[in-house]
């Protein structure tokens, strides 16, 4: 097939050209039959087709198969409607690689020289694409976590009424069997055990099935940690204007850690922090991360400039379904210290209120490396 290029004319002014060509922003342009007519160097770069590859309908074939079709409509709906369209979609380059884009179309009217009818430009989201998943994968982790510390404390709770419950009337049942009371309430209090016992087991097998987990360590550098969590809450931080400062120790110590496990600690910790020092009056609005190691502990902190505890509230923060908070569960501590337990380390926290608070935690070196002998 041959490919005629029909560079709109607006293309060819001088001043036009050179700006688009290096528009940071992958650029075609298309006519009515969604041919192409020109690309920029960006989208060489991007899709890895050089100039004349793209021509023609080559570049659908840069729009991820699964996409290509949703994407064709929508640009022919954008001709047709003459209106302009934006949506993200995933392209494939030469090399398989897929990447998240920003899809933004921009209708031309035709003129008589110039049959180009739409511009489109490609903005590469991809990290921010990859970020959001990961933390959306956290997110998940979160309401399981969750969910399973619930019932297990609903389990726990349960389990005791229950058990007095069988008690109870098996000792009314001793003591009635022998003595002339109508058949039918022996009965029923027989039902009433075996209903009860039947309950038991249920929450039993409830407690069983929410069990925590086994720990998956990988040999992880918690500096390298730290900062890649944090990136996934950098919406948060910026949303409500919290800085957060690192102070990380120069020294790498590659250790062995439930990854997924620790960043939801880091997570609850600092969003905890967020929401204490919005309750603030004071302007400082700031976190500061510490890593340090000794011989047997990595330690790493959490502190804020937030609106501090009192001492009641610090007795129980770490107690299931306690907050303080208007849309909080009160989980967030209770499930960082389950993990902190199972990584056999420590969590500690001292606060003044109005001024600030602390989060310590202690996670030994030593006995992460030998369990894994
Ligand atoms: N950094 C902090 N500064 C002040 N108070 C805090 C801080 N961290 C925790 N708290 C107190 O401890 C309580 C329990 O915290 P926790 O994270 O367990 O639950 P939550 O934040 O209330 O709810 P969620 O389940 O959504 O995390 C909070 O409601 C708050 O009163
Ligand atoms: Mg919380």
């Amino acid at each position: 097939m041959v490919l005629q290029k029909t560079i709109p004319t607006s293309l060819l002014q001088p001043t036009v050209k050179p700006t688009l060509e290096h528009l940071p922003i992958a650029t075609i342009y298309l006519d009515s039959n969604l041919c192409c007519v020109y690309v920029n160097h960006t989208w060489q770069e991007l899709s890895n087709q050089i100039d004349e590859e793209s021509y023609g309908d080559n570049w659908q074939n840069v729009i991820h198969s699964n996409d290509r079709k949703k994407i064709l409509n929508l640009l022919k709906i954008s001709i047709e409607e003459k209106c302009n369209i934006k949506i993200e979609s995933r392209i494939q380059n030469i090399d398989n690689k897929e990447l998240w884009v920003f899809v933004q179309t921009n209708f031309i009217p035709a003129t008589e020289e110039n049959s180009t009818t739409l511009c489109v430009t490609f903005t590469d989201i991809n990290s921010i694409k990859v970020s959001e998943a990961a933390y959306s994968e956290l997110t998940h982790m979160e309401r399981l976590n969750i969910a399973g510390e619930m019932a297990s404390s609903i389990a726990h709770e349960i389990n005791q009424p229950l058990t007095t419950i069988v008690h109870y009337t098996g000792g009314c049942l001793a003591r009635l069997e022998n003595q002339s009371v109508p058949l039918e309430i022996i009965s029923v209090m027989k039902k009433i055990i075996a209903h009860a016992e039947r309950a038991g087991k249920v929450i039993h097998r409830l407690k069983n099935f929410v069990r925590k987990g086994d720990v998956h360590k990988k040999l992880t550098d918690i500096n390298e940690l730290i900062v890649e969590t944090l990136t996934f809450m950098q919406y948060q931080l910026s949303q409500n204007r919290v800085d957060v400062q690192l102070q990380l120790s120069k020294q790498i110590k590659i250790i062995e850690l439930d990854r997924t496990q620790i960043q939801q600690v880091l997570i609850n910790l600092v969003n905890n922090a967020i929401d204490a020092i919005l309750k603030n009056t004071s302007t400082i609005k700031k976190i500061i991360v510490t890593t340090k190691y000794s011989e047997e502990f990595i330690i790493f902190s959490v502190e804020d400039s937030g609106k501090g505890m009192s001492d009641t509230t610090l007795a129980k923060i770490f107690e299931a379904f306690h907050t303080t908070k208007a849309n909080g569960m009160g989980m967030g501590l209770a499930i960082s210290k389950t993990i902190i337990d199972a990584h056999a380390g420590d969590i500690q926290v001292k606060s003044i209120l109005n001024v600030g608070t602390i989060f310590t935690i202690k996670l030994p070196i030593q006995e992460l490396e030998h369990e894994n002998k």
